[in-house]
């Protein structure tokens, strides 16, 4: 459905992704982790459109989207939960699922209120809180919400950078747990972390990046604690 291929990002002189191949399938779940500066956030960006690719290119659903704009691309049907969710405080939580809505392909998306019916029935935790300011949420709350937001745009595939970052392990879990209905109800999901969170469904594909290179690439589920550590502290396999 959608297909990164040998995609490179630069900034200026720096080099913050090399190379990167990925076919992610519809329905599918690829999890992708690295340490830190392992290029995780810039590799998703360029998937998004948020970063030019320097090199390589993009595929969606069999057409070249390489040069194709981030506003284009979310209405296409990739839409990218950024790192620290990206909710608008200062507005409701109705307000920031509206502007997800408005950024929805006219001719793909439904109602508001069809839309918001079926975020609710996912997040149930939202449907009492629409009017509340956002930055009263707690951080899984927001966590949730900047989800709700991505799915009202009718995306076929969400791109989801570090979901679990700063929250409390039961906040991870309820996160988690919203993330694995989403796959279950057929929904394409792309998850970045640095950390093996307690994820419970298999991803069918899991990326290891460091330095802006994958160093591991598995199908069908993702490497053990141990193999990680080993992985991150620079050994290679
Ligand atoms: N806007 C930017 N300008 C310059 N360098 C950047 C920028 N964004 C990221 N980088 C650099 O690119 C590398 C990869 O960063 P990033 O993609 O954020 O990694 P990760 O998400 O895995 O932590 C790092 O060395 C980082 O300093
Ligand atoms: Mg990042």
């Amino acid at each position: 459905m959608m297909k990164a291929d040998n995609v490179g990002v630069h900034y200026g002189a720096i080099q913050a992704v090399h190379g990167v191949s990925l076919e992610i399938k519809a329905g599918g779940f690829v999890l992708i982790l690295g340490p830190n500066g392992a290029g995780k956030t810039s590799f998703i960006s360029a998937l998004a459109g948020i970063v030019p690719c320097s090199a390589g290119k993009i595929v969606l659903d069999g057409a070249d989207v390489t040069h194709v704009s981030a506003t284009r691309r979310v209405r296409l049907g990739v839409s990218l939960v950024p790192e620290g969710r990206g909710v608008l405080k200062g507005l409701s939580v109705k307000e920031n699922l509206l502007l997800g809505w408005h950024a929805s392909a006219k001719e793909r998306r439904g109602s508001f209120s069809t839309g918001l019916g079926e975020v609710t029935e996912i997040f149930p935790r939202l449907s009492e809180r629409l009017e509340q300011d956002c930055s009263t949420l707690s951080g899984g709350e927001m966590q949730m919400l900047a989800v709700a937001r991505a799915m009202l745009a009718r995306p076929k595939v969400i791109l989801l950078d570090e979901p679990s970052l700063g929250l409390a392990p039961l906040a991870v879990k309820a996160v988690y747990a919203a993330l694995r209905r989403l796959s279950e109800l057929g929904m394409t999901l792309v998850v970045v972390e640095q950390k093996n969170v307690p994820i419970t469904s298999v991803p069918d594909r899991t990326l290891v990046m460091r330095e802006g290179e994958v160093l591991l690439d598995m199908a069908d589920g993702r490497p053990s604690e141990a193999e990680l550590a080993e992985l991150y502290l620079g050994g290679r396999r």
